[in-house]
């Protein structure tokens, strides 16, 4: 094969069975050094020396335009560009964003394992090296932790080989090419499709080039090619073997030591290649205590040590114990999220900064377990998993979504299948993956890839796992589709499944044990209804967790055409075809801010249940498996009319898995005011779950009689007195709203009226919300008032008003406005039952005042955005913020802002001026934000919404829930829904601040 020949490359890109040429056998990932001191410290391996930094390079838009001859010393390259990172984000060519077409859907009519011809972008780089002065003796290796998705290498002008698989490494032995002394010149050529392409129709952008590290290592002459490490366990786990199994280049002697936290050895032993510690006593690894041992591995011949290694083992046991999964004896429970790796900047080159700030946040979230969708991750994120004690899922690379066609047949373009010309490349995968990450405690399952079908080739997969390593189990989820090899997977293992369905599989003698590797899809304004499926955990012994979709928002940096940079998505960068907004459905932004779910993941996922009562009774459930309550702090807090009374801390007791009873000591009679205790269970830095029992205010007495005046007029009705005026037009409208002159209706066509509309979040698009709801936005925008009637009252004036909407049927309310003496309005909004009306939105009125009332506190649940069935997580209290910082970077505009539970908001200027809003009889769904629910939902990205003039107040007594079971098609519960065939009724008052 000679690569600078077009047809020769097109022979080896666009056949599945070449996936390496001279590509090294994989092996295990761990560290080693020259002596035990720089073993022990773990720094960068002396070993290893980093190419990573700025290459030349030039770029073409497919294999004819790329330079031959560029492996050549001499052969000028015109362009620079950065290793690691994705050519596509340094300026040549584009990101492209699609879900499950593949990426030349409509450019190129393909078929497996056919690739584009017209369309390949090819990436060449290059750059030069010298051999470190103490490497002349010994062999040279070129590595690559990730390049996407194809790529042939030369050093010096002479041809090393070529690989597939864009998430594993690539190891070539370059010692027969490279001048020991002096200058060496390496070239790289990356091409964007190969038949690896068919296999890695993940869900994400797709992006092409060098994107993870590349270094050339050495070994010394007797090295650990490859480790296993396994800690069986016994006698109630109070014994431990650490069974090491290693390939050595050369015969040596071993010495291996392992070494607790305080570096004090509680095993040794020596040997050859296979070796076992026996541990008496052990500290169990577990993701709620990751207890760590160093195992100390000392190479030597002839006494000298020639290589040490520093391995950290955690022991445990993870099995299947009659059909349910046991971490270490104990049952266990998955509160997992997915996780692609991304950054807004860098796409999936990310850094080990990002890795750890994802890491901590899970943990500071009770986030138990991670899924690396859909692709064996940089080695250093399980590394941190191990360390912080998170459970993981370690996928294959692999993904053919596009090649199932829709429907229930196989489709007969499905790959991997059973296809004899895949299974090499698919079981290479499996190899790759399996001995690189083997030794990581925190894997507890592999994972044989995401969406690719069902089929013997997939079942061979899972026989590698099991052959190869008895301390896990494989999950496999689309066996629930395709059932034609269903001992593929070892767990029922679903996406997306709704209550229900989990319900019917575990009531009907389940023969797996369940979990949710997708669930929960956290798109825009989602993760409704989370707490429901949390719920499952307690009923069902075989109901064993689930992994929310997913961590990150896949949003990239980009310039709008006014030049100024936002978070793009899908088709932004003129992608085609694209997937548009799919690729945002992370509980956290694509710049790393926690978004509005987050809080309510941590709170679904708390590992204590804390129920409060006005008694002072409260009760700890423990989740944890391994951890007592005695560990942390328990506080509690007594509010009396806001105003905290009391406050304690405590030590308690309580065993993994049991439940407490505890009587506050505390004074609890509030003589009518609100009384609010909250209960909180806190580590040193975080606190991790908390309960609270709120109990309302008893109402107070009308206020007594003062003078006022009412002016009845042509077109208005007024009434005024001390400190206000409100005139209400003979359309049933407030045409003014003045407190001590100050004027609160912003505009004619923005007063207070009915509205039943929201901006349709992505979960109500996918669900046809707008479509068959739609009624309902026209009802909000256009009202004609039926009859209006006033009638002065001894301590006010009252207004009656019927609204008739341009529905079919013809749907009607109410509203009555009670202004009283003291300037107080109180407003009611009635409904009456409609049958043949679709669904509202949300029941309730919205207001525009001016726009420098853009201070808003309220009482109900905060800090963030709450929904009916999204109200978990957030504590009751008093929050103050911005009325811009309601709006949340949902990409696209949507509603957002609302607060469930709200008592009071107000709504005030910088001097203090402003309206307040308070409940009547039921706490309210309440927003106040600078835009309308339809110039939200006009936008396409944020930097559509028009400039801000007003603030709106939309104050509802119902709200739809926001859902998320799935965002194609999952309603929020029944419950959360709202039938138009049911009366509805919203009371609140309107006064100043
Ligand atoms: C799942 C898939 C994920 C993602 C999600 C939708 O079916 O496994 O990769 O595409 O749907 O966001
Ligand atoms: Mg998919």
């Amino acid at each position: 094969m000679n690569m600078s020949n077009n047809q020769d490359l097109m022979q080896v890109l666009g056949d599945p069975t070449i996936f390496n040429i001279n590509r090294l056998p994989a092996h295990s990932s761990h560290r080693y050094y020259s002596t035990a001191e720089e073993a022990h410290a773990q720094g960068d391996m002396p070993w290893r020396k980093c190419l990573n930094g700025e290459w030349d390079f030039h770029h073409a838009t497919n294999i004819e335009g790329r330079p031959i001859g560029f492996e050549m010393p001499g052969f000028k390259m015109p362009d620079k560009i950065n290793v690691p990172g994705h050519i596509q984000l340094q300026g040549y060519g584009v990101p492209q964003y699609v879900n499950v077409q593949y990426p030349w859907d409509g450019h190129e009519q393909l078929e497996p394992p056919q690739i584009p011809t017209k369309f390949n972008p090819t990436a060449s780089y290059v750059r030069e090296f010298e051999l470190p002065a103490n490497w002349q003796d010994m062999p040279t290796f070129l590595c690559f932790n990730g390049v996407e998705s194809a790529f042939n290498v030369w050093v010096n002008g002479k041809y090393v080989g070529y690989s597939e698989d864009t998430f594993t490494p690539s190891h070539f032995d370059i010692s027969p090419f490279v001048n020991k002394t002096g200058v060496n010149r390496l070239a790289v050529q990356v091409y964007r499709f190969s038949t690896a392409s068919w296999l890695e129709d993940q869900d994400f952008w797709r992006f092409s080039g060098i994107f993870r590290d590349v270094y050339l290592a050495t070994i010394p002459k007797a090295h650990v090619q490859d480790m296993f490490v396994k800690t069986p366990l016994s006698e109630n786990y109070t014994k431990a073997q650490v069974t090491v199994d290693l390939k050595l280049t050369s015969a040596a002697d071993i010495e291996a030591r392992l070494l607790d936290h305080n570096g004090n050895a509680v095993a040794q032993t020596s040997g050859s290649t296979k070796l076992t510690l026996d541990v008496v006593n052990p500290q169990l690894w577990s993701a709620e205590k990751p207890y760590l041992y160093t195992l100390e591995i000392l190479i030597k011949q002839n006494g000298q040590i020639i290589e040490a290694i520093c391995e950290p083992v955690g022991i445990r046991e993870f099995k299947l114990e009659n059909k349910v999964m046991k971490i270490n004896g104990k049952r266990i429970v998955f509160r997992g999220v997915n996780r692609h790796e991304f950054s807004a900047e860098r796409g999936r080159s990310i850094t080990r900064e990002d890795m750890e700030w994802d890491i901590q946040f899970m943990k500071a979230h009770n986030i138990n377990a991670v899924r690396t969708s859909h692709y064996p991750n940089d080695i250093y994120l399980y590394e941190l998993c191990d360390k912080y004690g998170l459970y993981v899922i370690d996928e294959t690379n692999l993904e053919t979504h596009g090649t199932f066609g829709y429907g229930g047949e196989v489709s007969p373009i499905l790959v991997p299948c059973s296809k004899p010309e895949w299974t090499d490349a698919v079981l290479d995968r499996t190899k790759s993956v399996f001995e690189r990450d083997k030794n990581h405690p925190s894997i507890i399952i592999w994972s044989c890839g995401n969406e690719a079908g069902g089929g013997e080739n997939i079942f061979k997969m899972s026989e590698f796992f099991r052959q190869n390593d008895d301390t896990r189990i494989v999950q496999y989820e689309p066996i629930v589709h395709d059932k034609r090899f269903p001992d593929t997977t070892d767990v029922e293992s679903h996406m997306y499944t709704r209550v229900e369905g989990i319900r019917k599989y575990l009531e009907n003698d389940p023969q797996k044990p369940f979990m949710l590797c997708e669930y929960s899809h956290a798109m825009g304004n989602s993760c409704g209804g989370l707490d429901r499926y949390v719920a499952l955990e307690d009923e069902f012994e075989m109901y064993q967790g689930a992994f929310i979709w997913d961590f990150i928002d896949q949003h990239l940096w980009h310039k709008d055409d006014c030049g100024n940079p936002y978070l793009a998505y899908g088709g932004d960068f003129g992608d085609r075809p694209a997937d548009y907004i799919f690729c945002g459905n992370g509980i956290v932004t694509a710049d790393r801010k926690p978004s509005t779910k987050a809080l309510a993941v941590k709170g679904a996922y708390q590992p204590y249940v804390i129920d409060v009562s006005a008694d002072g009774n409260v009760k700890i459930r423990s989740k944890h498996l391994f951890t007592d309550l005695n560990e942390y702090t328990v506080k509690w807090t007594v509010e009396k009319g806001e105003v905290v009374t009391e406050s304690g801390e405590l030590t308690l007791d309580l065993a993994p898995l049991e439940t407490l009873e505890y009587k506050l000591p505390a004074e609890l009679e509030s003589d009518g005011k609100e009384l609010v205790i909250t209960v909180t269970v806190c580590s040193a830095d975080n606190q991790v779950a908390f309960g609270q029992c709120v109990v309302d205010a008893v109402p107070a007495k009308a206020a007594s009689a003062v003078p006022f005046t009412i002016a009845d007029g042509l077109s208005n009705v007024g009434i005024s007195g001390d400190g206000y005026e409100i005139l209400f037009n003979k359309h049933g409208g407030i045409a003014s709203l003045n407190y001590n002159g100050v004027e609160y209706i912003k505009s004619h066509l923005h007063t207070l009226m009915p509205s039943f509309w929201r901006a349709p979040i992505d979960n109500d698009k996918g669900s046809r919300v707008p479509f068959e709801m739609s009624q309902w936005k026209i009802a909000s925008l256009y009202n004609a008032c039926e009859k209006c009637e006033f009638e002065a009252q001894e301590n006010g004036l009252k207004v009656t008003a019927v609204f008739k909407f341009p529905t079919t049927p013809e749907a009607k309310v109410t509203v009555t406005y009670f202004a009283h003496a003291n300037g107080v309005i109180d407003v009611a909004m009635d409904y009456a039952a409609t049958p043949g009306l679709p669904y509202m939105l949300k029941f309730g009125m919205d207001l525009a005042i001016p726009m420098e009332f853009d201070n808003l506190t309220w009482r109900g649940l905060g800090p963030d955005e709450s929904y009916p069935d999204r109200d978990f997580g957030l504590p009751y209290g008093t929050y103050t913020n911005k009325v811009a910082d309601n709006v949340p970077g949902y990409l696209k505009p949507q509603e957002c802002g609302n607060h469930v539970g709200v008592r009071y908001a107000k709504v005030t200027n910088n001097q203090g001026a402003g309206l307040c809003i308070r409940m009547s009889e039921r706490p309210l769904n309440f927003s106040a934000l600078p835009y309308t629910p339809h110039e939200l939902e006009n936008a396409t990205h944020a930097y559509e919404l028009p400039p801000v003039h007003k603030t709106m107040l939309s104050i509802n007594s119902e709200m739809m829930g926001v859902g998320g079971d799935d965002s194609w098609g999952a309603r929020p519960e029944q419950m959360y829904m709202l039938p138009a065939d049911r009366d509805y009724s919203l009371k609140f008052s309107i006064q100043q601040a």
